[in-house]
């Protein structure tokens, strides 16, 4: 069914907005134009079935094994920014006014290997081969941004690519000297020059047998659109839309897509907060929240991967609502506001009160979410979240804990912890909280508190951990808190582990 005003036979609040029914990108350094895609047809199925590139190979269609890697670049303040995307979850109409990479792109003129490719070959790099264009496109998009990467950053890099004949060590080799190779030289401002004029802005429209697609690109389109259609599905950064899509199979006959509108793509810092809108991915949100908030930088790069963080937003995650999300507990526990949209309405609310039960949020029909709040850096704040899973990497929590603190003298005069994974919604442990507020922060009352948990939560078992393992290990998390934060011999749990 198609969403746009000439179908609905209704006038819409501020005129005929103008659109267009085709997509534009770079490939290759051709402009390429599709009319009239698939609403769900994603960059992998285009790449492998309509223009025969199979360079990009499906491993899991789910964004977790990284074969599908390929690298998006866009134009941001004056420079070109590269980013690896896993292909197989992206939606191709999400391409529109943007450049695309593939294995096959690094293809040389002179038929040699890039640098990237050469490195890998000359370190002993790929086994299976199957995975291989993936690990190429991850760190060809490192190479693009002009990092020489030490042996964090490639970790941090290749995170979403696995290999499971555990060739990381020659393949971590190559990428510390892909540089070593003579550079190849790019024409960077005729790239911006190109990417400038093929920027959306006109509203794209798409209609077919499957169903619509509409990409707005301001805050009023939007969200005029989504008041008169409110079953449509709001698709943000795909990375839990998209496994919609290949894992459930489901048919998304309205999709609307936020990733055009700049007023969503800003973050604004202020005296009081950060406010960080709906279409800022949690690569650039982590990046300005590990600012102030430095403590979280572990949990941010224990987030999915790194290019599972340059597709997603950290207000989808908070939108999805799901209850192992990362950044809700965190994000709850310093007190973090949302702000809501339903047409030219605003209201605001705690990030706590978005969440009513299990999938079933306090946003009405036609509302969205336009932005987070997050409270600026108060000093006295102490801070903690852990992330329990069962790899470091690219991995679903079984619990996810958040601490915020403030102490008088040795008195909690404030205290807020937040958990996912041990309710069906992120929760706070209110009964502890009260029961620590206004006593001392010592090991007695940690301990009372501790049992205190048992009583606020009733953890499920599930695949990821019993619900014994939650609720002893939830406790022993607040107990770590208290070690590392005790006035007298704080632990340090990395020199205890070393
Ligand atoms: C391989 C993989 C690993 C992952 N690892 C983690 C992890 O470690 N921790 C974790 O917490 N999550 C993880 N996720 C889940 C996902 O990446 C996050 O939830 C992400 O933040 C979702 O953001 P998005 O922009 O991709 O949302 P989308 O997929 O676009 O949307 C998610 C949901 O929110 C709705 N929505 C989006 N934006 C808005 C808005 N502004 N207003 C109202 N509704 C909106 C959509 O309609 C949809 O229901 C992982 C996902 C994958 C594929
Ligand atoms: S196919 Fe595994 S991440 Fe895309
Ligand atoms: S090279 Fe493919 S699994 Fe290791």
């Amino acid at each position: 069914m198609c969403l746009c005003w000439c179908h609905r036979g209704v006038t819409p609040p501020t005129g005929v907005v103008k659109s267009v029914s085709s997509i534009r990108f770079l490939l290759d350094g051709e402009i390429i134009r599709v009319d009239n895609p698939e609403p769900t047809r994603s960059v992998l199925q285009y790449l492998r079935e309509d223009l025969n590139r199979t360079g990009s190979k499906e491993g899991c269609a789910e964004g977790d094994c990284g074969a599908c890697t390929v690298v998006v670049a866009e134009a941001v303040d004056g420079k070109i920014r590269y980013r690896a995307v896993n292909a197989c979850i992206q939606f191709l109409s999400t391409l529109n006014g943007k450049a695309l990479y593939t294995v096959e792109s690094l293809k040389q003129p002179d038929g040699g290997l890039h640098p990237v490719q050469q490195s890998l070959v000359d370190y002993h790099a790929s086994q299976c081969g199957f995975c291989t264009p993936g690990f190429v496109m991850s760190l060809f998009a490192l190479y693009q941004n002009g990092v020489n990467p030490d042996r964090a950053t490639l970790d941090d890099v290749l995170s979403g690519n696995l290999c499971r004949c555990t060739g990381y060590g020659p393949i971590i080799e190559a990428g510390m000297h892909m540089k070593d190779y003579p550079l190849i030289e790019q024409d960077e401002l005729r790239l911006i020059d190109r990417l400038n004029a093929l920027k959306p802005d006109q509203e794209l429209n798409i209609t077919s047998s499957a169903g619509s697609y509409h990409a707005p690109v301001s805050l009023e389109e939007l969200a005029n659109l989504y008041l008169l259609n409110p079953d449509a599905s709001i698709l943000a950064g795909g990375t839990d839309v998209g496994l919609w899509v290949t894992k459930q199979l489901r048919e998304l006959n309205q999709v609307i897509y936020l990733g055009n509108v700049d007023e969503l793509k800003r973050i604004n810092e202020t005296a009081s907060a950060i406010e960080i809108g709906a279409a800022v991915t949690l690569e650039d949100a982590f990046a300005v929240l590990a600012n102030s908030y430095p403590e979280l930088s572990e949990l941010f790069r224990r987030f999915a991967s790194m290019p599972v963080r340059h597709a997603g937003t950290l207000v989808g995650n908070i939108a999805n609502g799901s209850p192992i999300g990362d950044s809700m507990p965190v994000l709850i526990a310093i007190g973090a506001r949302i702000k809501l949209r339903q047409g030219s309405a605003t209201r605001e609310m705690a990030l706590q009160d978005l969440y009513l039960g299990y999938q079933k949020n306090a946003m009405q029909a036609g509302e969205f979410i336009e932005s987070v709040m997050i409270p600026a850096r108060e000093a006295g704040l102490v801070l903690s979240s852990y992330k329990l899973a069962k790899r470091f990497d690219q991995d679903i929590s079984a619990l996810c804990a958040a601490f915020a603190l403030r102490l008088d003298g040795d008195k909690v005069s404030d205290i807020k912890i937040a958990f996912g994974g041990m309710a069906a919604i992120p929760k706070r442990a209110s009964q502890t909280e009260d029961f620590l507020t206004g006593k001392s922060w010592s090991e007695e009352n940690i301990q009372q508190g501790m049992e205190l948990l048992k009583l606020d939560f009733q953890p499920l078992s599930d695949m990821r951990a019993s619900a014994a393992y939650r609720s002893q290990a939830s406790a022993n998390l607040l107990y770590r808190f208290y070690l590392e934060t005790r006035s007298k011999t704080p632990l340090n749990v990395f020199e205890v582990c070393a």
